[in-house]
């Protein structure tokens, strides 16, 4: 894999939080980056600011569940820079709600951004890293990709999908030098849980039985920005995962994604049943 400075890479998601943060990284590293995201103005007000030039950066709008604007993505890149080395799968949100509150339309949608998108995208990067005989694809999971917690199960399971994918490519792609990485976030301070809760209006506006639990879950996201990190904090993972010469598989952060995870590991399904229980 080439270095870091002399790779291109392709970015969903760019237009804030984690993506924004890794943009920010790889062109400081001196990498080429191709950002996408729907809010173009974001894409170009970020490449003014860190690369007045525009030497280094290609914002291409659209949307990730848009075949036509993946396949557009991928050849404006090729164009502008003559390869992809590497693919940051980071376009992502999450559904909230009671699953019987929750509209099926709505449970589809989530898994059309988390998980059809970056199959998409990566159905059309494998081909071009194949020929390369070398290549990187990095998703961005979450630790809900290994806990599913009651009122987010929609979203946890599109990233429990995202690790099972993550997990079948990388033996599927390795035989061809394309290494795939999985990203474990905790919560990280974005613009996550605002998109979160205005996706999620309709389901727990109306709560019903629920809404003594649509309450609590309120109050325990609250508690939860004691510990947040911020996107740089993952930003720091993706790039060495692209930076390294042999990536781990797997890379988690912060403190708490970590203590998560070996909870995940360690304790009987019924005590982290308990853990995660919502309190009436
Ligand atoms: N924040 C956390 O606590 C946390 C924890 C674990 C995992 N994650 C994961 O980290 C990733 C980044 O999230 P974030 O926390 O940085 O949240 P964020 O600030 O809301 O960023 C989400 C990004 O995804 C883009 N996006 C969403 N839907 C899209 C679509 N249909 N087409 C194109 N782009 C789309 C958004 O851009 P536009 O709206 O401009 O299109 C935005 O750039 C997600 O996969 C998320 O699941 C976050």
């Amino acid at each position: 894999m080439r270095s870091l400075s002399q790779q291109t890479v392709l970015i969903t998601g760019a237009s804030s939080g984690i993506g924004e943060a890794t943009v920010r990284r790889l062109v400081r590293a001196g990498a080429n980056v191709a950002l996408t995201a729907r809010r173009a103005e974001r894409l170009t007000a970020l490449c003014a600011e860190i690369d007045p030039a525009g030497k280094q950066t290609l914002a291409l709008a659209g949307d990730v569940t848009n075949e036509a604007d993946r396949k557009h993505w991928l050849e404006a890149t090729v164009q502008r820079f003559g390869r992809i080395d590497a693919l940051v799968n980071n376009a992502g949100y999450g559904q909230r709600g009671p699953i019987e509150q929750v509209a099926l339309e709505a449970i589809r949608r989530n898994f059309e951004t988390n998980v059809f998108a970056l199959l998409g995208m990566t159905q059309l990067v494998a081909p071009l890293m194949r020929a390369q005989g070398e290549g990187r694809i990095v998703n961005i999971g979450s630790v809900a990709g290994r806990v599913a917690r009651p009122m987010s199960s929609v979203y946890d399971a599109t990233k429990h999908a995202v690790e099972a994918f993550t997990d079948g490519l990388r033996g599927e792609l390795k035989p061809f030098g394309i290494d795939v990485v999985l990203v474990r976030p905790g919560f990280i301070l974005t613009e996550f849980v605002g998109t979160a809760d205005r996706v999620s209006t309709e389901a727990v506006s109306n709560p019903g039985a629920y809404a003594a639990y649509v309450e609590s879950f309120k109050g325990g996201a609250r508690k939860l920005h004691r510990i947040a990190g911020r996107p740089d904090d993952i930003a720091r993972l993706v790039e060495r995962a692209l930076a390294a010469r042999h990536p781990k598989t797997h890379y988690a952060a912060p403190k708490h994604a970590k203590a998560i995870l070996f909870l995940k590991w360690a304790l009987p399904v019924k005590a982290l049943d308990w853990l995660v229980r919502l309190k009436k």
